[in-house]
């Protein structure tokens, strides 16, 4: 079976005179439908891991492929291509463009991978958004919007190019329990209802134990992984 996502033997450490080894020796697959919790200690490498899974930053040792692709030997502009046509991110601040409604924050990654013409972008993002019960906030600017519903808002951003894998940096670090667990709601129907995958790295106890596969980093390394 090909993967979604291959790390192999990926490591990343940062240059200096005193290196840093922000992760070591991560063998990691993700097939297509999986459902990801990624938990540890502060400063074990979550952050770094998910960049590295989402190809913002390159290994230092191993290799990093999507859909049996290797990514080592891409440009900056190959990669780029690839996370806005594959991958969708979602962090613990929800980076809207606040001069920009919702809806055009949704169309912006749209109109960059020009799949679709304008009109069908239009839809396409509108039915996005009700579908997350966001419908009404389409024309409002990122600040009318609750807490919450930038976060989703957020999410359907990530989502817009209609993406195989969404990684989420504590998502839910910002919201109370009920916002938290629409957040996971939604991730949940992304996988069960879509087929997608997706990588949560959280604090919350909670909602990480709703996924079905579970990692856990300590000091840069994956010390337990329930579906490996
Ligand atoms: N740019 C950097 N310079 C120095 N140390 C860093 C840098 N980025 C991360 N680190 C260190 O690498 C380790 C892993 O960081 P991170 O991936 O952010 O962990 P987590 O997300 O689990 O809290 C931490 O000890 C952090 O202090
Ligand atoms: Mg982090």
């Amino acid at each position: 079976m090909t993967a979604l996502l291959r790390a192999e033997g990926v490591s990343r450490v940062l240059p200096g005179p005193q290196p840093v080894t922000l992760v070591r020796d991560i063998d990691f697959a993700l097939g297509a439908g999986e459902f990801v919790a990624v938990t540890g200690p502060s400063g074990s490498g979550k952050s770094s891991l998910l960049y590295l899974l989402g190809l913002l930053d390159r290994p230092t040792a191993g290799r990093v492929a999507i859909e049996g692709r290797d990514t080592a030997g891409m440009s900056d502009d190959e990669l780029a291509g690839l996370r806005l046509a594959r991958l969708g991110f979602v962090f613990q601040f929800h980076f809207l463009l606040p001069e920009f409604t919702t809806l055009d924050n949704l169309l912006i990654p749209m109109r960059r991978l020009g799949r679709w013409g304008e009109t069908e972008r239009e839809e396409r993002a509108r039915a996005l958004l009700a579908s997350l019960g966001m419908a009404e906030a389409a024309d409002k600017l990122p600040e009318q919007l609750s807490g919450g519903m930038r976060q989703r808002a957020a999410i359907a951003r990530a989502l817009a190019n209609d993406p195989a894998l969404l990684l989420a940096d504590e998502p839910t670090g910002n919201l109370d329990t009920r916002n938290a667990r629409i957040v996971f709601d939604i991730f949940e129907r992304l996988v069960v209802e879509q087929g997608r995958s997706v990588v949560v790295v959280t604090h919350d106890q909670e909602q990480a134990a709703r996924a079905p596969r579970q990692v856990r980093l300590v000091d840069g390394r994956i010390v337990h992984d329930s579906g490996a």
